[in-house]
């Protein structure tokens, strides 16, 4: 038994959410065994264009009763499972998402969700069109000290600047090591999205600079340095690499607050450290990371109620990305992040093929009130046993 609180949200075994993991490679094969503990989802099915290495997955965790297919759809009609994890990459985020949906099943899918907000913003109709459940999967917003940090961030009234740094050697060969922006689009999404949780407050802009550092094994710019204006006027100041050979950060990267009451500093490990006079702080035991995203999943899905990152609420952490890789083809000029999202409706709308989809990405009066049309779980729940509505 962990010493984790389980008393709130466990399910007993037999009530597990059944569920198909789309995905076999390395992150998939983490889903795959933190699943084989959880309290609350268990794997009925694995899908992967790769049928070889789905069935190398399931023998090599020693899972049994697991369905190999290639087929999202088949799988789960043949094993009756209840919701699908899209852990597949990036650029099939959309595909998986849509079959899925369209066959009445809730998504949870890895970040990030879509290689632009332009397929973003597609997604968002598409969930509008199904009436499903559609989590981003961000994992670190799940971590106890992570939470601490907020309560204590939230006691410091308001905002002059929040620090980040993320530097980390990272050697991942596949689409990582190949893609334009490894560190914006791969890495920096997870802080960007902590930036918005911790703070509750909106980016509205930035200026960013990328490049790669002449020993990279990155293809694309490993570093970037990056400012944001942020709703409340405070800024985001953050600056990282994936090829860093000393040194090196949490993968949460280091962070330091300061505002009118006082600084807080959180080093993205254990350590909290507050200067601001009568502000302290307890941790929470809750669960972390993957294991706390799917809690949110399922627990959502079951109570009826919009978890972290519902997908309309992660649309402001992409247009935070892409904003960035905006700006630095620019050469560091400012990028205005509402501007962006008004850009990419049009470019959804151009793109999209569905009838359905286009003609409700069409009756948004803009992006901003797309991604303001009520979210799965804002209404009174119809289905609370976690079928999709
Ligand atoms: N939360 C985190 O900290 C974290 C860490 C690592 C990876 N990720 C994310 O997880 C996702 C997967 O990353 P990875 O490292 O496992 O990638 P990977 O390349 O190792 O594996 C992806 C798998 O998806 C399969 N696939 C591709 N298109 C498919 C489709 N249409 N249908 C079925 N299967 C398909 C591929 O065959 C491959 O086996 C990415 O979105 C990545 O950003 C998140």
């Amino acid at each position: 038994m962990s010493s984790l609180d389980r008393t709130d949200h466990s399910s007993a075994p037999e009530q597990r959410l059944p569920v198909v993991v789309v995905g076999a490679g390395a992150m998939g094969k983490e889903w795959l065994k933190m699943l084989a503990a959880s309290p609350h989802a268990v794997t009925v099915g694995l899908v992967d264009l790769d049928l070889e290495l789905a069935a190398s997955a399931i023998t090599s965790l020693g899972l049994e009763g697991v369905a190999v297919g290639d087929s999202v759809v088949e799988v789960a009609q043949r094993t009756g499972a209840a919701a699908v994890i899209n852990v597949t990459v990036p650029q099939a985020h959309r595909v998986v998402n849509e079959q899925a949906l369209r066959a009445g099943l809730p998504v949870l899918c890895e970040k990030p969700l879509a290689p632009t907000v332009a397929e973003a913003l597609r997604q968002v109709a598409l969930a509008n069109v199904t009436g499903g459940l559609l989590m981003v999967s961000q994992s670190r917003r799940y971590f106890n000290h992570l939470a601490a940090f907020r309560d204590v961030v939230g006691e410091l009234g308001p905002l002059a600047s929040v620090n980040a740094q993320f530097f980390h050697e990272d050697h991942e060969p596949g689409f990582r090591e190949e893609m334009a922006h490894p560190l914006l689009v791969d890495g920096s999404i997870h802080h960007f999205d902590v930036l918005r949780y911790l703070t509750g407050d909106e980016p509205v802009a930035v200026r960013c600079s990328t490049w790669n550092p002449p020993w990279s094994w990155f293809a694309g710019d490993a570093s970037a340095s990056a400012e944001f204006e942020l709703t409340s006027g405070a800024r985001f100041v953050y600056s990282g690499s994936r090829c860093t050979r000393g040194l090196q950060t949490s993968w949460n990267a280091e962070w330091r607050v300061y505002a009118e009451r006082g600084a807080a500093a959180w080093d993205g490990n254990q350590l909290l450290r507050v200067d601001a006079e009568g502000v302290g702080f307890d941790v929470p035991k809750r669960r972390e990371e993957i294991d706390g995203s799917l809690e949110d999943f399922v627990t959502s899905l079951r109570a009826g109620t919009t978890p972290q990152n519902e997908v309309r609420a992660n649309v402001g952490s992409l247009a935070m990305v892409e904003g960035a890789v905006r700006s630095s083809a620019l050469k560091g000029e400012r990028v205005d992040l509402g501007s962006l999202l008004e850009e990419s409706l049009t470019q959804a709308i151009t793109d999209e093929t569905n009838d359905d989809v286009a003609r409700e990405l069409r009756s948004w009066t803009s992006a901003t009130d797309g991604i303001n049309t009520p979210a799965w779980g804002s209404a009174p729940a119809t289905n609370a046993s976690g079928g999709a509505r």
